[in-house]
């Protein structure tokens, strides 16, 4: 069910909204004129993202959270209520990555990337509900990726997460609606890459630079995708047409798709700079109140991979359809 009161009477509790998507969803709403409550580590940036969100015309309250701490996440809600008296909407938003193989990522940093990811996303939950249900017709948006439907060498973790994400959600969707509490929606975005800052605050355990693989669409374009799903719930959405091809790929053929992604990432994921070893934002903040990374500046490399992704697809296109032309032999 959608929120129970237009979007500019509405209250919504943003996590991750520092940088990037959760930037860009608290600009969007903030123009429409929502309360929006800002969670992130990094305290200058939440106040410089609640100032512009007031000059855009919403109302903002910024309160720093470490979404691994579930005490300080109830507070968080606590806050939003104390301020705006209620909380319409929330969206689980923060997330980190340690990018590297799976047998080379420190295994406390991999930990933490399940702390920040999963279990952040379900401590954003538990302390949402209660006032969801309050407010009559509350919507919760976790903000996972297509990794949660798809797999990426080199984001072990990552994935792991955004799988997990994906599960948590369809899980409280069933015991919301058989609990008759299903006037709360449950909402998972799954999108492809996005031009954020992600991939300079990712952790970097390959030696090598890293670099979005493309195609990659921007970040407002995720931010439309949580606003239309306060409006018009729906069990998921993707955002941006690879997500949405990679997913469909992935459920007709999923051995092909595995080695044909496996084999793109590996070519894309890296540019040609060396890379020191680092944990990048896992353990600590490095958010700007910046919404985009840059990569459009890009342009020679990025219209090489945009090519190799076309190869990528179009192999795994081929390959779908010979998946299905077996399928309806062996059917006959
Ligand atoms: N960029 C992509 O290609 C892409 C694609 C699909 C899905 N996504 C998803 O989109 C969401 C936003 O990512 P983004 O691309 O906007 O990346 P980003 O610019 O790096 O933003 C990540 C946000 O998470 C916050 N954060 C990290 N650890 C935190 C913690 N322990 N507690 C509270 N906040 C924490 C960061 O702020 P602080 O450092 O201030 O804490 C920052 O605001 C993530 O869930 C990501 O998985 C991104």
């Amino acid at each position: 069910m959608p929120l129970t009161r237009p979007l500019a009477e509405a209250t919504v509790v943003i996590t991750g909204a520092s940088s990037g998507i959760g930037t860009a969803t608290a600009y969007d709403l903030a123009r429409r004129g929502t309360a929006v409550v800002l969670a992130a580590r990094s305290a200058p940036a939440l106040s410089e993202v609640a100032r512009r969100c007031r000059e855009l015309g919403g109302r903002a309250l910024a309160v720093p959270t470490d979404v691994t701490d579930p005490v300080a996440v109830e507070e968080l809600a606590a806050r939003a209520v104390t301020e705006f008296g209620r909380i319409d909407a929330w969206v689980n938003n923060a997330a980190v990555s340690a990018v590297g193989l799976f047998d080379e990522i420190p295994v406390e940093e991999f930990r933490r990337v399940v702390e920040v990811n999963l279990l952040g996303t379900a401590y954003g939950t538990r302390a949402a509900l209660p006032w969801l249900s309050a407010s009559g017709g509350g919507v919760l948006v976790n903000n996972a990726s297509v990794l949660a439907e798809v797999a990426m060498p080199y984001q072990s973790a990552y994935n792991a997460t955004k799988h997990g994400i994906r599960g948590l959600a369809d899980t409280v969707r069933q015991e919301l609606r058989v609990t008759g509490r299903d006037a709360v929606s449950v909402c998972t975005v799954l999108p492809a890459t996005i031009d954020t800052p992600f991939f300079r605050h990712a952790g970097n355990h390959t030696g090598r630079e890293l670099v979005p693989p493309p195609p990659i669409y921007p970040p407002e374009m995720v931010a439309e995708t949580i606003v239309r799903l306060l409006r018009r719930p729906r069990r998921e959405a993707y955002a941006g047409g690879a997500a949405r091809l990679m997913g469909l790929q992935w459920r007709v053929a999923p051995a092909l798709a595995e080695r044909a992604l496996g084999w793109y990432v590996h070519r894309t994921q890296f540019g040609t700079a060396r890379a020191v070893e680092s944990s990048g934002n896992v353990f600590r903040p490095d958010a700007e109140a910046v919404r985009a990374g840059g990569w459009h500046g890009r342009r020679g490399q990025l219209l090489r991979m945009t090519a190799a992704f076309g190869l990528a697809a179009a192999g795994t296109a081929v390959g779908t359809v010979a998946a299905i032309t077996r399928r309806t032999r062996a059917g006959r």
